[in-house]
């Protein structure tokens, strides 16, 4: 099998290339070989490379930023995925993408299936959508997972922002009121690579939209609770940490309060499932410690 993976420098990416790495050939492409608002070279490099499969795992992810550049965020976000299923529809081959919780509004009490109407509330969230309905107007057989909170061992992200705070300052004040499932890089892209082992075939049978999360819920504050926690386990001084109301907490874009996404779609189609989330962030934080 040869596996396109385009963006193996971000969280996702870099651990599909690790989780990859069993399957078969693997020919990644990062910024300095494709840049991705360069819409012919994404053309270009897909029918040289004629892969079997293409997984992206690339995006516009920076979502208060993307307030100032919606025009960049939808080049990334929508356009991008929009042409890398039109290639793949030439060459007959399906296409992995990820999508977020952002595209709907928080405004639920329970988690959100993939039937819930969508409702994004900031610029990351709306290209993010419109790159969902572009794959889909293109007739690819594709798989998008909409996926949540995403941190690792690298990249940016809310875990490695919490360490850094947690051993630098005296008091952190993180969010109490937003509510959704932390989910490991490193369990996407494992997740990602099962169902490739299950065969490539079945992605036209399986061909939509799925939510693939970590299960359980917590808000910011809980998520933050556990590293605090850990770290001090681990023997480290850290900050008072302390709840805080949203409105306290002012960003350019807007976040839903809840975006628990269910998960009963993704398992029944591919008997797979990732494991709750607390015990994630602290084999996570371990293997951190581990590697110190
Ligand atoms: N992070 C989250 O909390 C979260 C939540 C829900 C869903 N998701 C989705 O999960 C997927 C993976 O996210 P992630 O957290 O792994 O993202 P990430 O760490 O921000 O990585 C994004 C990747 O996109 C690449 N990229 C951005 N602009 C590019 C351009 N113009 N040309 C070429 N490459 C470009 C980056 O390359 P460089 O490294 O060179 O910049 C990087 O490899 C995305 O679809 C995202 O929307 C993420």
């Amino acid at each position: 099998m040869k596996i396109l993976l385009i963006g193996a420098n971000g969280q996702v990416g870099w651990e599909c290339q690790r989780s990859f790495a069993s399957l078969g050939k693997v020919i990644v492409l990062e910024r300095q070989q494709l840049d991705l608002t360069d819409t012919q070279a994404i053309r270009d490099k897909i029918q040289h490379i004629s892969p079997d499969i293409i997984v992206n795992a690339t995006a516009y992810t920076a979502v208060d930023k993307a307030e100032q550049e919606p025009q960049l965020a939808a080049a990334i976000n929508t356009l991008a995925p929009q042409v890398m299923a039109e290639e793949a529809v030439k060459l007959d081959i399906p296409l992995i993408h990820y999508s977020t919780d952002y595209v709907f509004d928080g405004e639920i009490g329970r988690a959100w299936t993939e039937e819930d109407k969508t409702n994004p509330q900031n610029v990351y969230g709306k290209t993010k959508l419109a790159g969902e309905q572009a794959i889909a107007a293109t007739g690819a057989a594709y798989l998008i997972l909409r996926t949540s909170w995403v941190y690792g061992a690298r990249g940016n992200n809310f875990l490695r922002t919490m360490i850094r705070l947690a051993t630098e300052r005296d008091k952190v004040s993180v969010v109490n009121d937003q509510f959704g499932s932390p989910t490991w890089s490193r369990d996407l892209a494992n997740a990602t690579a099962e169902i490739m082992t299950q065969g490539i075939e079945q992605i036209a049978d399986k061909s939509g939209v799925y939510h693939l999360t970590a299960a359980g819920k917590t808000s910011w504050y809980g998520f933050a609770q556990v590293i605090f926690e850990m770290l001090q386990q681990q023997g480290h001084n850290v900050a008072e940490l302390t709840g805080i109301p949203s409105r306290d907490y002012p960003t350019p874009a807007a976040r839903p309060a809840y975006s628990c996404l269910n998960n009963d779609k993704f398992k029944s189609a591919f008997n797979l499932q990732i494991p709750e989330w607390e015990g994630q962030v602290r084999l996570v934080m371990k293997s951190l410690a581990d590697t110190d």
